[in-house]
């Protein structure tokens, strides 16, 4: 077993362990202004509890479920049992992204990429979504103020846990804020939890601004 294999099984046990229902609050933050989305993509879901949730929430929606791990991707699998989820066992930067999207979920995801890997990501997914496609993220964050410290030596604790664990080679937040505003996306909303540890964001495909 490789990677996220390795840990798929006890991943969800070890969130709730340590963080509890928080991170599964940041995720489903902006799920009720998505009920309306066609076709979704969802990268690096993992276990397939947001996709679940989707597909329970949006009764038309279909989705594409890219992830690297067969592990999750099984799990995701058996907990979204719908011929509207069609999985894909890849890199997410290897992925053909077609769409149109009208709906881009990344949640706990973009932090297993570098800043250059989110940023082309970013603009091959503008480039196949639909105009106003939304774009959901939960992540970790490090805030300014009193717990800018304490969200920096967290942070560097989870990335030394997943090298050992799941051989993750990323050891730094990315920027994807700056990555997602040059694809042309605009945040719409944004929910702090953990003293700004975490963030729910809801971003928007804006439309090209023309220039005469
Ligand atoms: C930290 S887990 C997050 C899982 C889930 N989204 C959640 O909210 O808990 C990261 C997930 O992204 C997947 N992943 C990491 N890098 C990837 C890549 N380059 N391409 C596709 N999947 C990737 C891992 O296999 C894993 O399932």
């Amino acid at each position: 077993m490789k990677g996220f294999d390795r840990v798929a099984r006890l991943y969800r046990w070890a969130e709730y362990a340590t963080f509890g229902p928080i991170l599964s609050r940041c995720r489903l933050e902006f799920l009720s202004t998505a009920t309306d989305a066609q076709l979704a993509l969802v990268l690096g879901d993992g276990d397939g509890r947001f996709t679940a949730a989707l597909i329970g929430s949006s009764p038309q929606i279909v989705v594409d479920a890219v992830d690297q791990s067969t592990e999750m991707l099984r799990l995701l699998s058996a907990r979204c049992d719908s011929e509207r989820v069609h999985t894909h066992c890849i890199d997410a930067m290897r992925f053909d992204v077609r769409g149109p999207y009208d709906l881009i979920a990344t949640h706990f995801f973009l932090d297993c990429l570098s800043t250059s890997d989110v940023h082309t990501l970013s603009l091959r997914i503008a480039a196949s979504s639909a105009p106003k496609a939304l774009w959901l993220i939960s992540d970790f964050n490090i805030p300014t103020g009193v717990m800018h410290w304490p969200a920096r030596m967290l942070i560097r604790f989870l990335y030394l846990a997943f090298r050992i664990l799941a051989g993750l080679r990323i050891q730094q937040l990315p920027a994807w804020r700056r990555a997602l505003g040059e694809a042309g996306f605009q945040c719409l909303g944004s929910v702090p939890r953990l003293g700004g540890i975490l963030i729910a964001e809801m971003w928007e495909l804006q439309p090209p601004v023309r220039i005469r």
